[in-house]
């Protein structure tokens, strides 16, 4: 028998639930109960997490945890991050004390354009639309001002509109591509809301408008931070060695891109994570970022390293649509709080602060590739997760943890340890 069915969004939460398990679970009370377990007891905000999105029948929490001892450009920041994946925050942790003993990170954004398209096809003389264009640019702009006249306010807007040729790469297909300063918003919803107008007086007869969206490719909403110091101040036994080691496995990640998506991936744990905890779009960051790395034809690295004249430079130069106003970032409790905890920056600060997250992230992961490898890191957590699941004591657990210190640790050489302590 079919389980699909008509007005789902029409019925209250409870009965959402009721329906769901009644239909897809086999223990109907036990998934009642763990829905349940993650309601907020605070009705209020509850009720403005389940309006987040449409359908809501519960929360899905992530670890919220803080990296302290960040020191960008000068100033001392603790980093709030969303992030369910064990070793990240402590990675950041370790990094940014690390760099604020020697000179902290400094950081500093490049361009904060955004760019939207009005993407249409259009089967007459090029030329005609031209002029088309050139006669009605000026109805465009004007056609938005009801929008964008408190971004204007605020010294954003709409920077320009190019009309361009995309015939080709597909026949008939033109687009307006347009781009904005959206000051410390991220500005999808006034990017959109300014491209459907400017579709809406575009559209003649002769110009199909196929769809009107912001573009989260934005190489032009740039962000760079870096760190450097002596390569003798790299506090390794071997500075040297760890310094040429370090160039290499980013030069790796520069022409292997098996190697560049992990090298990216580590790096978005750490972007990821701020993000997240500062409300805004992952998504998009990630999309993005990921279009950025591959903008040579070839997916490479989105850090550089240098070690020249006996000083080692690492850095980041990644795009980054961020918002410190509207959106999620005012309305969910914690992305305010995160905000506050970051001294409530601009866009800009908050673009230099993710940006130097990521880094610090890169650091630590290339750090420990290139001397111990990420598993020793990896397997104290993981012998730590054993220990808990098996639910031994604080004594039996300190006994474990000593126990594994220079042991291979595996979930079942952990076990028959534990079985055979409690023998
Ligand atoms: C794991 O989440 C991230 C790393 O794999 C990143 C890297 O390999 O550079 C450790």
């Amino acid at each position: 028998m079919s389980k699909t069915i008509t007005g789902f969004s029409k019925l209250n939460k409870e009965a959402k639930i009721n329906w769901l398990i009644q239909n897809f679970f086999e223990y109907a009370e036990t998934a009642k109960e763990t829905l349940k377990l993650y309601w907020n007891s605070d009705e209020e905000l509850q009720n403005l997490h389940d309006e987040f999105i449409e359908n809501t029948i519960s929360n899905y929490y992530l670890p919220y945890g803080i990296a302290p001892n960040f020191v960008i450009n000068g100033k001392d920041y603790v980093i709030p991050m969303a992030v369910e994946e064990s070793s990240v925050v402590a990675a950041a942790s370790l990094v940014a004390k690390f760099w604020s003993a020697r000179g902290g990170f400094k950081a500093n954004v490049i361009s904060t354009k955004k760019i939207g398209q009005v993407h249409f096809m259009y089967k007459g003389d090029f030329d005609k639309l031209k002029d088309y264009f050139e006669n009605i640019k000026s109805t465009l702009f004007k056609s938005t001002e009801e929008i964008t006249k408190n971004m204007r306010k605020r010294g954003g807007g709409i920077l320009d509109i190019e009309l361009r040729d995309k015939t080709s790469e597909l026949e008939n297909y033109y687009q307006l591509h347009a781009t904005f300063e959206t000051k410390d918003s991220m500005g999808a919803n006034f990017i959109n809301s300014c491209l459907e107008t400017i579709a809406s007086t575009f559209e003649n007869d002769e110009i199909q408008i196929v769809m009107s969206i912001l573009s989260n490719y934005v190489p032009e909403c740039l962000v760079r931070a870096e760190v450097s110091c002596k390569v003798s101040n790299l506090g390794e036994s071997d500075s040297k060695l760890f310094a040429s080691k370090f160039e290499q496995a980013v030069k790796i990640a520069n022409v292997e891109p098996h190697r560049a998506v992990t090298h990216n991936k580590g790096i978005m744990n750490g972007i990821d994570a701020v993000v997240i905890a500062t409300g805004n779009d992952f998504r998009a960051v990630e999309a993005g970022a990921h279009a950025y790395a591959s903008r040579s034809g070839k997916y490479k690295s989105l850090t550089n390293c240098e070690v020249k004249d006996g000083i080692f430079k690492f850095w980041i130069e990644i795009p980054l649509a961020l918002g410190t106003v509207g959106g999620l970032t005012s309305l969910h409790p914690l992305s305010k709080l995160s905000l506050q905890m970051l001294q409530n920056p601009t866009a800009e600060e908050l673009m230099q602060i993710v940006a130097v997250a990521g880094l610090a992230q890169n650091f630590a992961a290339l750090r420990a590739l290139t001397t111990t490898g990420i598993q020793k890191g990896h397997m104290k957590m993981h012998l730590s997760n054993i220990v808990k699941q098996l639910g031994a004591t604080d004594e039996e657990r300190n006994y474990l943890l000593n126990y594994f210190s220079d042991k291979q640790v595996s979930h079942s050489a952990v076990v028959d340890e534990f079985e055979r302590l409690r023998k």
